[in-house]
């Protein structure tokens, strides 16, 4: 059957005490919004609609690559959300499986979406919500069973779902709740989202009144209650924000170490959920993987250290190090105190040492930075040597230039070399040098003062 999503993310989110939507709050890197929009996917539903307020450009845009957006004109509560979403195009009259899902709720699997359309597929039902019990159930909706007040196996049919503001003391002391995450068979949802009023305690539109509506005409709603509760958990607070991390975390963390991966402490590891990571990789404390990043088999990273979009490759070693959009071919060694810009690749075996910043460079195979340089806008062939200190001069004030180094060739310490300028292969440079004139192959290079001997200059001087 059709399968396609839903995601209310129209909400004010106001408890974040924030100038940014609470949606594009991150968790490790990825916007809440995006965590419901990533699990659907994962189900394998990319028909996906965000709904979004007329003002939340800046949340359109984080979802346009993935998905549709619907605009909700007023915050009028869940059911006039989900009427804007079935008002598009994209669902105007589609037919079969409808997700929801709220955009604050980032832990729910992809697993879980897979078992709710199952058993609404396979049950016939109209609706199926996901279900969890807590000891304090306080402002959740409450989900009321056929059998919930018979003192049964509270196993029925769900007859409704109250809303704390709505629900008198029985209801309140109901401890199954309403995750937010449902899926409705389409027609029947639009029939419904037509029938649905504000007569409430809040004077919204509440999505939870669509079981109610459905019970009176007969249709089938149930209940699939979850066992791992930690995946209804929504976030309305930066402290929320920061409990979904820490669950997010241990999940993720969980999964590689499973997969082969040695983490010490893996508190204090924290790895964005597009990251991969081979077998035998040791994670060191105070690591920080994001974004596109991939390790490979046997490197060790850390401690401290921040890759983001990076790609590191086999057996390499990374201590200390910053790096954005970095490459490491195999072998390879960064830090301590390393900072790799875009655009930095060490090839196989190369070394970025101590206090060493490269940018939108190569270092060549077995090529080494060892100390206190900076190289930018620079080519550096294969077995080249740069002295501790050497630095690229590669702006002028107005305009980057390139800097080439060949093969096999050595570059005293101290070496500023202002670019653009060409340096050949097994060539030297003297230390101390500032090369401002292209260097031929296999020639020595000295570009300083001479040095000046003055007999018993220091003593007369002293007195
Ligand atoms: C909702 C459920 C409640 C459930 C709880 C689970 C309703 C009426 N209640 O309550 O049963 O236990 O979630 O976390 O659905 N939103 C819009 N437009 C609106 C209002 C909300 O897009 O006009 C979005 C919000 O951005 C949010 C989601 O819908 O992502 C849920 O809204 P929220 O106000 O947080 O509902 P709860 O009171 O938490
Ligand atoms: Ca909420």
């Amino acid at each position: 059957m059709e399968c396609a999503g839903i995601v209310l993310a129209a909400g004010a989110g106001t408890r974040m005490k924030s100038k940014k939507p609470k949606v594009l709050h991150e968790i490790l890197g990825r916007p809440l919004v995006m965590w419901p929009v990533a699990a659907l996917e994962e189900a394998g539903i990319d028909d996906i609609t965000v709904v979004v307020g007329p003002e939340d450009t800046q949340v359109s845009n984080a979802v346009s690559e993935v998905a549709n957006t619907a605009i909700q004109q007023e915050k009028l509560g869940t059911g006039d959300a989900v009427k804007a979403a079935m008002a598009t195009d994209a669902l105007a009259s589609f037919q079969g499986s409808v997700v929801l899902a709220y955009g604050d709720c980032p832990l729910l699997t992809s697993d879980t979406i897979r078992r709710l359309v199952d058993t609404r597929e396979s049950e016939g039902a109209a609706c199926v919500v996901l279900t969890f019990r807590v000891e304090d159930p306080f402002g959740y909706g409450r989900i009321i069973r056929e059998d919930t007040f018979d003192g049964g196996a509270c196993e029925g049919q769900v007859v409704a779902i109250v809303e704390q503001k709505d629900a008198n003391d029985e209801e309140a002391s109901v401890t199954e709740c309403n995750s937010g995450f449902y899926c409705f068979d389409a027609e029947l949802l639009r029939e419904c989202l037509a029938k649905i009023t504000n007569d409430n305690a809040q004077g919204e539109y509440y999505i939870t009144d669509a079981v109610a509506l459905l019970r009176q005409v007969g249709k089938k709603v149930m209940a699939l209650e979850t066992d791992d509760a930690v995946e209804c958990f929504g976030v309305n607070s930066r402290v929320q924000l920061a409990e979904a991390t820490r669950a997010m975390q241990s999940r993720i963390n969980r999964k590689h170490m499973e997969a082969g991966v040695t983490m010490l402490a893996p508190e204090l590891v924290w790895i964005g959920p597009d990251v991969s990571i081979e077998r035998d990789v040791t994670l060191l404390q105070n690591v920080t993987l994001l974004g596109n990043t991939s390790i490979g088999e046997d490197s060790v990273i850390g401690p401290d250290t921040r890759l983001t979009d990076t790609q590191v490759g086999r057996g390499c070693t990374v201590d200390e190090t910053v790096a954005f959009e970095a490459v490491l071919d195999e072998g390879a060694t960064a830090g301590p105190r390393a900072y790799l810009r875009p655009g930095a690749h060490l090839c196989a075996g190369a070394k970025a040492g101590t206090h060493v910043e490269i940018k939108k460079s190569t270092v060549g195979a077995g090529s080494k930075v060892p100390h206190l340089s900076y190289i930018g806008d620079a080519q550096i062939g294969e077995g080249v040597n740069i002295g501790a200190g050497s630095i690229t001069c590669n702006y002028d004030g107005k305009n980057k230039h390139a800097t080439t180094i060949g093969d096999g060739t050595f570059i005293g310490s101290d070496t500023m070399m202002v670019a653009p300028v060409s340096i050949g292969r097994d060539a030297v440079v003297g230390a101390g040098s500032v090369i401002t004139k292209d260097v031929p192959d296999e020639a020595l290079a000295v570009a300083r003062a001479r040095e000046r001997m003055i007999d018993g200059w220091a003593p007369r001087h002293r007195k």
